[in-house]
């Protein structure tokens, strides 16, 4: 990756009566940055920046989010305009290698893909290891670990080829696992891949067919399936894609590396929100007793929130909730269900957009706030919701990995800390210590 960064003046810093000079340096959108590289060797102290809220990691490429007008780009492109004329399929190029691809471009991307969808029969076994109800991103963060142990040639992550066909067999794979979670969790045989069918429809197919019936893919829910992978694709250096990129910097198996982005994405704060959202609703289950959890959530003293709220860098509109707002009205009306959760969902978003609680700290609804009534209306149960995003964001992790390797100014990340922990002491034979306690 050539860097983009060019130089915008400098910054001085008064440290212990000493100046240090910083370069601030510009990207192409969003703040400055002042480059502290030099920071340490300057002045002897570190920056404390517990949750990175203000620090860059790295200099990246691929997503660009502008928070406070609730703007998200890939490569440029809005993502509105992407889940509008575009497929998964083509946003993973699209990320993966910078541009939109021409069409002869796409089909060979596509058939390079689409070859590697099935998984070697060993992988098989591994999923009778597991208890039948565990939770399905316990599965599938073991399995996708597991992957690393059949590609051994994926290793050298400097070999740029190995790295791509690492890249397109992850990308090919990811649902045929995903589909086998859902299917060992309910007790049905693993569905094979079928090549003929789309990136979405497979994945619909190998979750929901069974050998007993004839399966006819749903346009509607083929679609709106797709629109989520391709809304949840990438979202710059969110704790799961930093989690890769750390993992990745100390020249981990790319897989192993997959495999950590799909740990950190599990938890309520990230990519678990999700289903948290989705049981939070059916928990207030009637639109009249939505103000008695706003309530609940502004209440200092009680650690509740509106789950599917508030962001990290959005400070406006999740661009994302819009489009899956629409998607959930598409998807109920095709399957005329007239989900009291929807209701539920439009009314607590009415309530807090308009209370000043929320208005002060600019908390919004977030991707996570509608996906779950379009997936509880395709048939997914709640504990797969998290799975779904990790088979989407799976290529904006090995884009993200893809760039950290490329990047010349890459090193292995290794983030400092501020010690206060007790001072020097010397060891105490256990006979003549005192209880701490
Ligand atoms: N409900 C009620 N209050 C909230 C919420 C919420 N969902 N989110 C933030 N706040 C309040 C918080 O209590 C704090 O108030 P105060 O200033 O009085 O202490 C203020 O807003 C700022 O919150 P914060 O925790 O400092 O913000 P953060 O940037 O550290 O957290 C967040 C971001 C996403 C973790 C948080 O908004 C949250 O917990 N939301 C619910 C979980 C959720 O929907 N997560 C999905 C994020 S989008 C998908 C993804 O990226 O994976």
């Amino acid at each position: 990756m050539k860097s983009n960064m060019t130089p915008a003046g400098m910054a001085k810093l008064e440290v212990n009566g000493k100046t240090v000079e910083l370069p601030i340096m510009k990207g192409v959108d969003g703040p400055d940055v002042i480059d502290v590289r030099t920071l340490y060797k300057q002045a002897g102290v570190f920056t404390l920046d517990p949750g990175f809220t203000s620090t860059a990691s790295c200099e990246s490429q691929i997503t660009f989010i502008d928070g406070e007008q609730g703007r998200l780009l890939h490569r440029g492109y809005p993502i509105d305009q992407l889940a509008e004329n575009s497929g998964f399929l083509e946003v993973a190029y699209l990320l993966l290698y910078g541009h939109l691809p021409t069409q002869s471009e796409f089909t060979d991307f596509d058939k390079k893909i689409t070859m590697h969808t099935m998984l070697h029969t060993q992988i098989d076994s591994f999923f009778s290891g597991f208890r039948r109800d565990s939770h399905p991103m316990a599965m599938l963060a073991g399995t996708v670990a597991a992957l690393s142990a059949f590609y051994p040639d994926a290793m050298d992550i400097h070999d740029a080829e190995q790295r791509e066909l690492a890249i397109h067999r992850m990308i090919a794979k990811m649902p045929t696992l995903a589909a086998r979670v859902y299917k060992y969790s309910i007790g049905q045989p693993f569905v094979e891949p079928d090549n003929n069918l789309s990136y979405a429809e497979n994945f619909l197919r190998m979750c929901f067919s069974v050998p007993a019936e004839r399966y006819a893919p749903n346009p509607v829910l083929t679609r709106a399936m797709d629109r989520i992978f391709i809304l949840h694709a990438d979202h710059e250096q969110n704790a799961s894609t930093s989690t890769v990129r750390l993992a990745g910097s100390s020249g981990a198996h790319p897989y192993a590396s997959i495999s950590a982005g799909v740990a950190s994405l599990w938890g309520p704060s990230h990519g678990g929100a999700n289903e948290a959202a989705l049981n939070m609703l059916r928990e207030i289950g009637s639109a009249d007793r939505v103000g008695e959890y706003v309530q609940k959530a502004k209440d200092p003293s009680d650690s509740f929130r509106l789950m599917g709220f508030g962001h990290r860098v959005y400070k406006n509109y999740d661009p994302r909730a819009k489009v899956m707002q629409e998607t959930a009205n598409e998807v109920l009306d095709e399957l005329n269900i007239k989900d009291p959760i929807l209701d539920v969902a439009k009314a607590l978003e009415k309530i807090a957009l308009e209370d000043e609680y929320f208005v002060e700290r600019k908390l919004y609804p977030n991707v996570d706030f509608y996906s779950g009534v379009i997936l509880n209306a395709i048939g997914f149960p709640t504990t797969m919701f998290t799975v779904l995003f990790a088979v989407a964001r799976t290529i904006g992790w090995l884009s993200q990995l893809n760039e950290s390797i490329e990047d010349p100014a890459a090193r292995i990340g290794r983030p400092r800390q501020l010690y206060t922990g007790a001072g020097q002491r010397d060891f105490v034979a256990v006979r003549d210590r005192v209880s701490q306690s």
